[in-house]
């Protein structure tokens, strides 16, 4: 089996890579990254990938030279340099509007077409991570605009591929993630005052794996938590 994990640098990516490096029935693993990383296992084929940047997305299917089986998309931003998340309409920038765009949604989403040729393999399966704030009628507290609003359009692009992919002569199940609170590099800001519990990126990895692996058809264009339960949009 041939897994492709984008963002594999990060937090959750990361842990995902190690849990599936060590998994018994794994060929090649390709894992994207965009800041330097450390390799931990001889299967794996780094790719380097600029999700704010369309002409690295279309270089990715140069690089790939075998069908996958697995695609599990771990990139996302939500502060940086681009920019704090907003906490009131004053602070609205179309600036960071558009990186919020481009790296959470336009990115997984056309770094997925220009692999789809890749991705029509048997028994296929595909995670974005996106997020529950991304929910529109779970949005009670408002703010996060650019996130939220990014996440929202990446919820909706993932519904629109599962449906355009059931077509296909083996219709991959595509599903869209909130992995739970988690402490990464992108959550730890926005954690420490939390009381409710936070998991490790160990930990979520290991339920996401879990969950890519008993994925079935039935739930392809759905929004689920880290134990398959749905969520609404
Ligand atoms: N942690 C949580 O509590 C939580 C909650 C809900 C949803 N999520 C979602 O889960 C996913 C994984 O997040 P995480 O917590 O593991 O965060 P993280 O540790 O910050 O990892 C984010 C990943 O995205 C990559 N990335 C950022 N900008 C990129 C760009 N322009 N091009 C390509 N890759 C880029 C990062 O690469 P570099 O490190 O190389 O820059 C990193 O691999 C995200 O989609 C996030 O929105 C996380």
């Amino acid at each position: 089996m041939n897994v492709m994990i984008l963002g594999a640098g990060g937090g959750i990516g990361r842990a995902l890579l190690e849990a599936y490096s060590s998994a018994p029935d794994i060929a090649r693993i390709y894992a994207t990254h965009h800041c330097e990383v450390s390799s931990v296992s001889p299967l794996i084929r780094w790719l380097h990938l600029d999700m704010s940047d369309p002409r690295s997305i279309a270089a990715l299917a140069d690089q790939v030279d075998q069908p996958i089986h697995r695609w599990i998309s771990c990139t996302g931003i939500l502060a940086g340099d681009h920019g704090q998340p907003e906490k009131t309409l004053r602070q609205l920038s179309s600036g960071k509007l558009q990186i919020d765009y481009q790296v959470n949604a336009l990115g997984p989403l056309t770094a997925f077409s220009s692999l789809a040729n890749h991705l029509r393999s048997e028994d296929m399966r595909a995670v974005f991570l996106s997020a529950q704030v991304g929910s529109i009628e779970d949005n009670r507290l408002g703010g996060w605009y650019g996130y939220r609003m990014s996440k929202a359009a990446l919820n909706m692009g993932v519904r629109c591929l599962a449906i355009e992919c059931a077509r296909w002569r083996s219709a991959p199940v595509i599903v869209a993630v909130h992995p739970g609170t988690t402490v990464t590099n992108l959550s730890r800001a926005f954690t420490q005052t939390r009381k409710a519990p936070v998991q490790s990126a160990a930990t979520c990895a290991r339920q996401l794996k879990l969950l890519v692996e008993t994925l079935d058809s039935g739930q392809s264009g759905q929004f689920l938590t880290l134990n398959g339960q749905t969520l609404p949009w």
